[in-house]
């Protein structure tokens, strides 16, 4: 099958062409994200695969139908810039999971660096400044840890972090049977909020998720606390967090995910004058540790994503139930 492949980086460019050997389909990799001006380069294909900041809005969709698109395959778990509901003889179809240890282990990668400083400490040393000052961290072994959604992901930073010595405490819509095997406990949003020395952020983006992490919530913990986001981008009120950093009630931020990030992640912009004032004054905390939307990138990770992608197009080629479809509701 003729895929046009939308936003192609080269580390996933080696999986897709590494296991497609045992596929066959026809890929042609595009580095232009897809939106309405870039569509026309689906021509002649079958199928469009995309990722996260990709245009899946029904002007671009409409597009790619007339271009004789049939099947659109994303390359990720999350849906939300895909149009369900445009009514177009188009299939839509995602990984629902791949390696959820990467992401709980960069989620720990990230605590460990804002604790200990290892960043600071590793420019330093390089330019011959041996000084301990402002390197202070605390022990793990002690701390509460609160997670906010304890599912694939959550329930696999628990059990690292338990290892730790941690308290852990849960909060989710739907408790995680296995999530008492590991020594956590559920507990209210609140008394979460409240005890934590450190809060964890694993649910998914919802209308209910959206800001949960606002000045009211914020108020609501310890002072000093560390908030860490590898979920998604809108679950903190980025305003709100710069007030609390300021106003040194928050400690520690990290965050692996950005509520504008759509503009900024993903592209070599070292050349480029960054625009959003909002993200520039976060990175100026010494505090606060930003990466770009990485905590995928493992070699199982971007595995699994390219095997499960691929098999989607070929069970949709061969007219087979399409087990990852997403349909909408
Ligand atoms: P999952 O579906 O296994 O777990 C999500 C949990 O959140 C579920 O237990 C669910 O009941 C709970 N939940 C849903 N709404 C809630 C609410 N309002 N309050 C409390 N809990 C709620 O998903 P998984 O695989 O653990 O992924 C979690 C998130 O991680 C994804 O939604 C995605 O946004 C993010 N992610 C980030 C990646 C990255 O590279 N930074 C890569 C993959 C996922």
């Amino acid at each position: 099958m003729k895929v046009a492949f939308f936003s192609a980086k080269p580390y996933e460019k080696e999986y897709f062409d590494r296991l497609n050997a045992s596929f066959s389909h026809e890929i042609s990799y595009f580095e232009p994200r897809l939106n309405e001006q870039t569509a026309g380069f689906a021509e002649g294909s079958q199928a469009a695969c995309i990722f996260v900041n990709d245009d899946g809005s029904a002007p671009v969709l409409k597009k790619l139908a007339k271009l004789g698109i049939r099947v659109v395959a994303l390359r990720c778990a999350g849906f939300n810039n895909v149009d369900l509901k445009t009514g177009l003889d188009l299939k839509v179809v995602r990984v629902p999971a791949y390696s959820p240890y990467a992401v709980a282990e960069h989620t720990v990668a990230l605590i460990l660096t804002l604790n200990r400083k290892t960043h600071r400490a590793y420019n330093r040393v390089r330019e011959g400044n041996y000084s301990l000052n402002g390197l202070v961290g605390f022990d793990l072994h002690g701390k509460t840890v609160g997670m906010a959604g304890t599912g694939k992901i959550g329930l696999i930073t628990a059990k690292i972090l338990s290892g730790f010595g941690c308290r852990i405490l849960g909060f989710d819509l739907y408790p995680n049977p296995e999530f008492a095997g590991i020594g956590g406990t559920y507990t209210s949003l609140e008394e979460l909020y409240r005890e934590s020395d450190i809060i964890s952020l694993h649910t998914p983006l919802t209308r209910e998720t959206y800001h949960m992490i606002n000045a009211g919530t914020i108020g609501q913990m310890k002072d000093g606390v560390m908030i860490i986001n590898t979920s998604r981008g809108k679950l903190i009120d980025t305003l709100a967090l710069i007030h609390a950093l300021k106003c040194h009630k928050v400690g520690y931020v990290g965050l692996d995910v950005y509520e504008e990030e759509a503009d900024l992640f993903f592209e070599d912009l070292s050349n480029e004058m960054i625009e959003d004032e909002i993200f520039l004054r976060l990175l100026t905390f010494p505090n606060v540790l930003v990466t770009g939307h990485q905590a995928f990138l493992t070699d199982e990770a971007l595995t699994g994503i390219a095997q499960t992608t691929l098999q989607n197009l070929t069970d949709f080629e061969a007219g087979k139930p399409l087990a990852n479809e997403v349909k909408g509701n």
